[in-house]
């Protein structure tokens, strides 16, 4: 049943991050064919934005060392943007070289994190970034930033406000066009999020150029996204399935799953354009490939069958 929320946005952008944030956390490498096939299957269940993979250092993240052989086999999908993670110079021009034109660099608001996942402090990994941004600006490309570790962190505990402020606001001057704050372990609650929103709105920082992007740990994903929307927030990362976490963050585990932030969209009556029951059967079929079921409830609930 649909009982629409005039107060929240009309229309979400699904930023979908199965096939990078998901894949990357997986014990087994995944077949390169069955991405660029997860890939299609999330495009013809009218998901517009597929984060396709990563272009790290393949010894760090083993499991997307294929996106020099994934990436030409998605670019002609048509209708979707497919960005890319690079951390660097070096994953920038192995992007531009295949034609990506959407490119994600990734900062931390914590120091252990920044030397964790980059093997740089944090403004060191501040000034890694600094170049890449403005080269693929300069190439034409669309740059989202991520900041992780914006709620909290396994190491460093609650994360000051003001740190996390002064990295998205650094991000934001470097030239990115979109921020994405990452709930990294899912520690968050909804208060925090209106906190952090609200003091990013006073540093300048529009809420049209704020994505959101929550794992799930803690069961909160759901609850954090509606104070987003709320506060405004009209683009929200999500995963196929609730595929995902992060291999250099202990204790984290999968993002919101993209089915049960449809589930709720739709219940409020929020456009998305994505096919609910196609999602569900991609999810079906994608946990068929990793031989184990969907962490989310509504695949588990709209999948009669075994997985
Ligand atoms: P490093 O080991 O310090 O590398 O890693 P380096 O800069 O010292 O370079 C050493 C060698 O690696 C050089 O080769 C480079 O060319 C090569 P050599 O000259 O010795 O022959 N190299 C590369 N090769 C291919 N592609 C590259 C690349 N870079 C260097 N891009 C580095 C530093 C940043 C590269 C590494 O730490 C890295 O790749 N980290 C990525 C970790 C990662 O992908 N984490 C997961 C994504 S973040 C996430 O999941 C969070 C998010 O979802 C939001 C949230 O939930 O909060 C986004
Ligand atoms: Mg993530």
């Amino acid at each position: 049943m649909v009982v629409p929320a005039p107060e929240l946005p009309a229309r979400v952008r699904i930023h979908e991050v199965g096939a990078r944030d998901g894949l990357q956390n997986e014990k087994a490498v995944v077949p390169t064919e069955v991405k660029a096939e997860f890939v299609r299957r999330l495009a013809d269940a009218g998901l517009t934005t597929i984060e396709a993979t990563s272009f790290v250092r393949p010894e760090w993240v083993p499991q997307l060392a294929d996106a020099e052989r994934l990436f030409p086999l998605v670019r002609e999908v048509s209708g979707v943007e497919l960005p890319v993670l690079v951390p660097n110079q070096r994953g920038l021009e192995r992007a531009l070289a295949l034609g990506a034109d959407r490119i994600a660099v990734f900062a931390s608001a914590t120091e252990t994190f920044a030397k964790a996942n980059l093997n740089r402090t944090l403004d060191e990994s501040l000034a890694l970034f600094e170049p890449v941004v403005r080269r693929a600006k300069d190439a034409g490309a669309w740059v989202r930033g991520y900041v992780s570790m914006c709620f909290g962190d396994p190491w460093e505990g609650a994360v000051p406000l003001p740190q996390v402020v002064r990295v998205c606001t650094a991000l934001r001057d470097m030239g990115c066009d979109e921020l994405s704050l990452g709930d990294t372990i899912g520690v968050a609650t909804p208060g925090q999020v209106r906190q952090l929103l609200t003091a990013l709105n006073a540093d300048g920082v529009t809420t049209a150029t704020l994505a959101v992007h929550f794992h799930d740990t803690y069961g909160q994903a759901l609850a954090n996204t509606y104070a987003a929307l709320e506060h405004g927030v009209s683009t929200v990362d999500a995963s196929a399935g609730g595929l995902g976490g992060c291999p250099y963050a202990k204790s984290a585990t999968g993002n919101l799953a993209t089915e049960d932030l449809l589930w709720m969209l739709r219940g409020l009556g929020i456009e998305t354009g994505v096919d609910l029951s196609r999602l569900v059967a991609t999810s079906a079929w994608m946990a068929g490939r990793l031989g184990r079921p969907s962490p989310s409830r509504t695949v588990r609930a709209l999948s009669p069958k075994e997985q």
